[in-house]
């Protein structure tokens, strides 16, 4: 190790507890482990012990930690270049525009780049204003999140009561975009207790009330993410979004999908094309960048796009070491990850409906490819969100990483790299029941 990593890597308790004193923290739940080291699915704490990591690293290690592939794309590329200004251009660029506009539905071939989610969300809200003229407001949808810069936090259900009080976006709330909310069809504990067509129908029939009269002018878009992740893994249904498409054209509005958290994990590479429902911008960020930080949106063909004088311009728009390692994902995708995750996404999600023969508190359990939430609930549905706490907790004695969220608090986040093979998945179980069986015997 180099002589400044060892000096790194060799502090001790005491000198990290100086050291974290100076740390300042706008969110995450601190009081895990502290990592050190990961490879594959596992990663390792400073003690030795080591974790499943169902979290991926805020979903961003599709390809698990240290892949070989992309260690070898960043050692040889990192003596190149890493990184260089926006306005060079260099063949990593074009190449990863192309090869995600053959991937992208049909019409959407331009691709903006840009340095992270909420960046990327803001990115999509210009080109709307751009396009849909007069126009100053945003549709979302109820407890949806997009980020939490100052032009994304306001569209974030941290800025509502979704969760029983205010979280810290209300606090910049005069500083935030306007966002007009519209109900999200999800029928799970739905408020009417109607069935799931009826209620589709009915978030379908106030969203067009909405847009009539419930909105200053055309909206300027429609920021919806097509499995609402952070809200508690909510997938919406295929005939919901092609509704809410139908929506968007009669009004003249843009459809903006934010597949930030979906990217790839879902088993496919866009969910515009898993649920057949084509938007008018798809937003990228989180694993887009196999684990190195990248974001970016991709237009239909029918938009104006950006013009040279600074309406998108960041200094690491152009991070050409995670654009490498991005096109190397996109050619793992196709040979064989995507496979991966749909297939062991299948195993882990019917595992885990067999564990709620058991245990009825996993209340419902939703998956799509790898991307897997669980309810932690009593008899009645009711969030159990301690509990939900105490299995995160018990999780790091049993060496699993859970990740937990939902607007009630009460989902656990089953969410491992798509790289996964059918032991580690039997391990993530074991590992998962013996944590619920310390809080629920
Ligand atoms: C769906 C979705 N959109 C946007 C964001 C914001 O991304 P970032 O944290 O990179 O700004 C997130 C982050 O959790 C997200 O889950």
């Amino acid at each position: 190790m180099v002589e400044l990593l060892e000096k790194i890597y060799s502090l001790t308790d005491k000198e990290m507890e100086e050291c974290a004193g100076h740390l300042m923290l706008g969110g995450g739940t601190r009081g895990g482990p502290i990592l050190d080291h990961g490879k594959g699915v596992r990663v390792w704490d400073t003690s030795g012990k080591d974790y499943i990591d169902c979290t991926s690293q805020s979903w961003a290690l599709l390809l698990g930690y240290a892949n070989d592939e992309i260690n070898e794309i960043i050692r040889e590329h990192s003596t190149k270049m890493t990184h260089i200004h926006q306005g060079f251009d260099n063949k990593v660029r074009f190449y990863l525009a192309r090869e995600l506009a053959r991937r992208a539905p049909a019409g959407m071939n331009r691709v903006s780049f840009t340095v992270g989610g909420g960046p990327a969300i803001e990115a999509a809200m210009k080109i709307a204003f751009k396009n849909v003229q007069p126009s100053r407001e945003f549709v979302t949808l109820f407890d949806s999140y997009h980020g939490s810069t100052l032009g994304s936090m306001g569209a974030s259900w941290i800025s509502t009561k979704s969760a029983g009080k205010f979280y810290g976006g209300s606090r910049f709330l005069p500083l935030t975009r306007t966002f007009v909310r519209i109900p999200n069809p999800v029928t799970y504990r739905n408020p009417l207790g109607v069935s799931t067509e009826e209620y589709i129908d009915i978030c379908l029939t106030m969203t067009r009330e909405i847009f009539q009269r419930g909105v200053s002018g055309k909206p300027a878009g429609v920021i919806v993410e097509p499995i609402q992740a952070s809200a508690g893994q909510l997938i919406l249904p295929k005939r919901y979004l092609q509704g809410l498409r139908e929506i968007c054209d009669e009004f003249e509005t843009l459809l903006i999908f934010d597949e930030i958290q979906t990217f790839g994990r879902i088993g496919e590479t866009f969910a515009a094309n898993y649920f057949g429902v084509i938007p008018d911008i798809i937003c990228l960020g989180k694993s887009f960048g196999a684990g190195l930080p990248l974001a970016g949106i991709i237009i239909s063909d029918k938009l104006k796009g950006f013009e040279p004088d600074s309406e998108e311009l960041h200094t690491f728009a152009n991070p050409t070491l995670s654009m490498a390692c991005a096109c190397k994902q996109l050619e793992m995708f196709d040979n064989g990850v995507l496979a991966n995750g749909r297939t062991m996404g299948k195993y882990l999600g019917d595992k885990l409906k067999e564990l709620q023969k058991t245990y009825p508190q996993l209340g419902d359990i939703r998956q799509v490819g790898m991307h897997i939430g669980v309810e932690i609930t009593d008899e009645k549905m009711r969030p159990l969100a301690e509990e939900a706490g105490l299995i995160r907790k018990f999780g790091f004695k049993h060496g699993i990483i859970l990740g937990t969220g939902g607007v009630r608090k009460n989902v656990l986040k089953v969410k491992p790299p798509l790289i996964i093979n059918q032991a580690e998945c039997d391990e993530i179980i074991e590992k998962f029941k013996a944590s619920i069986k310390e809080v629920f015997g």
